[in-house]
């Protein structure tokens, strides 16, 4: 370009130039009539009929208020479901970053009903240190579970979670050693294929055992079990996030891959009854649970969050007139602050007890009937940091699971929309622009760290306790801040239950 044509250029430039804006403000201006017009004539939104156009900002600023929220203005400890501290220590450790902290502590050490861990004088000694102790699942059944994982995978439906996701899931839960559970959608080749140990869950609906008429069918049963790699078989009976709902995946998750999988048609919403129209009582549940371990030969339990609880004391004398062989080989305790991918804002809110209430109940009732070491306890319920899974141990769990912990190693953001198709991760969505970020191998690794770092952490705890792995914290090892801010001991609040005399001799035939 010649020196002595620019200023002719720059004029013909400044005159495109204000051409091009004269021709967008004149758009803006037809844009702003229009929606004016548009504002004072429907009938629909209060706010837009009285503020015209300006009101439209309303519902756009409420929508990304929840992002600004969580980035500028929420504190470390105030969000929920899982404010930042909880859900960095994921991050973190699933990128195996380092996990420590600077300064102080910014949680503070006085709120009623949190815990606190009691140090030993003489900590274990990493040389003294042991990995957790194996445990044994369904002794009674042909072929029973052994297992020293004590954080695993809990219920996550293929279909309310993606492609991607399922396959990060399950590669980086055989990298760590862990089990995960389908949640009720039925198994899928992404399930099966990295060789993860499998719990299937059968739901309501029995979504990938069910015959033609919706009944669960035992070829079907025995089609699952066939696979090495499925090691129990787990009965939902209710979930934490929805107790008395089923499940609900929304039709346009509904692609033609989950539809042949579950069973159902293409688009159309998945709702799942809202209980087991073959288990109406305790009886029903000791039938099922003797038929699935019969016909697959596989440990069986069942999932629940813990409401009315007299079912419980039922449920374990009809255990001992039976024989402890008939009763189930594990209860998954869902907390009633549990996660969903789809649930009614009501019952999310307000229905089932939080696994704080419910998980003593329910370990207190086993030990009481003398059934405790017979039937293991899993929880799960915002289990996602080391303190949480370590308190769990304390009280008496057997095994921890976790959903939303993964979907945070999975690089969930907590955007709220598993309901929506529209997760920005890849995670809940079946849209395959949105999954495109999710890349299973880099996932699958931070998957495999989360659950190294959460075992490593649990391991810390538990030295720091005096014990020599996670397995023998007991509820000496805490205690419980009361209503005036002191710290009282976990064993005084919750005190272990005595056997009661007509329980203290087994009722069981010897596994053969
Ligand atoms: C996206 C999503 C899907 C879920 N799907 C199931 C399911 O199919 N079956 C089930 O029993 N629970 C399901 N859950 C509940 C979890 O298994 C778990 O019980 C609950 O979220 C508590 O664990 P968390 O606090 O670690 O997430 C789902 C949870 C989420 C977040």
């Amino acid at each position: 370009m010649e020196m002595g044509n620019f200023p002719e250029f720059a004029f013909h430039l400044l005159e495109a130039l204000s051409l091009i804006f004269a021709g967008l403000l004149a758009l803006l201006i037809v844009a702003i009539i229009y929606m004016y017009i548009v504002d004072i004539n429907q009938t629909e939104q209060t706010i837009r009929r009285n503020y015209p156009v300006i009101g439209r900002l309303r519902y756009k600023f409420e929508h990304l208020g929840e992002f600004f929220r969580q980035y500028f203005f929420a504190q470390d400890r105030e969000e929920l479901p899982f404010n930042r501290a909880q859900r960095s220590w994921v991050y973190r450790a699933a990128k195996n970053v380092d996990s420590t902290i600077a300064f102080g502590s910014t949680r503070s050490l006085d709120k009623p009903g949190d815990l606190l861990f009691l140090n030993d004088p003489f900590p274990t000694l990493e040389e003294e240190a042991k990995e957790a102790s194996h445990v044994t699942i369904g002794p009674y059944a042909d072929k029973p579970f052994i297992t020293n994982s004590i954080y695993n995978l809990s219920g996550m439906s293929f279909g309310a979670l993606s492609v991607p996701a399922v396959t990060a899931l399950a590669t980086g839960a055989k990298k760590a050693g862990i089990w995960m559970n389908t949640g009720e959608g039925g198994l899928s080749s992404y399930h099966l294929q990295s060789g993860c140990d499998i719990v299937f869950q059968i739901g309501t609906a029995k979504y990938g055992v069910r015959d033609n008429n919706s009944q669960l069918c035992d070829e079907k049963l025995r089609g699952v079990a066939a696979h090495e790699q499925v090691r129990m078989f787990e009965i939902k009976m209710s979930q934490g996030a929805k107790p008395g709902k089923g499940g609900i995946l929304p039709g346009e998750k509904v692609n033609d891959e989950i539809a042949a999988i579950r069973g159902i048609p293409v688009g159309e919403d998945s709702i799942s009854p809202n209980g087991h129209p073959d288990i109406r009582n305790i009886d029903d549940l000791l039938d099922m649970i003797a038929r699935i371990r019969n016909v697959t030969g596989k440990p069986v339990g069942f999932k629940a969050v813990i409401g009315t609880s007299a079912w419980l004391e039922e449920l374990c004398e009809k255990i001992h007139t039976r024989g402890i062989e008939c009763a189930p080989d594990f209860i998954t305790v869902d907390s009633a602050d549990g996660g969903t991918g789809a649930a009614p804002q009501s019952l999310m809110d307000y229905m089932g007890t939080p696994l704080k209430r419910s998980l003593p109940k329910v370990i207190n009732i086993l030990i009481s009937y003398n059934l405790k070491d017979r039937i293991k306890v899993i929880c799960s319920g915002k289990m996602v940091n080391p303190s949480d899974v370590a308190a769990a141990l304390c009280m008496g769990a057997d095994f921890v699971v976790s959903a939303r912990g993964f979907m945070f190693a999975l690089g969930c953001i907590q955007a709220l929309q598993c309901n929506k198709n529209t997760c920005p991760t890849g995670i809940t969505t079946h849209n395959p622009k949105l999954q495109k970020g999710l890349i299973p191998s880099n996932k699958a690794e931070r998957v495999a760290n989360f659950v190294k770092n959460m075992r490593k952490e649990v391991g810390i705890i538990a030295h720091s306790c005096g014990v020599v792995e996670p397995r023998k914290l007991n509820r000496s090892h805490a205690e419980l801040i009361n209503e005036r801010g002191i710290p009282m001991p976990m064993s005084d609040v919750y005190p272990l239950p005595q056997i009661k005399p007509e329980y203290r001799v087994e009722s069981h035939r010897s596994p053969e």
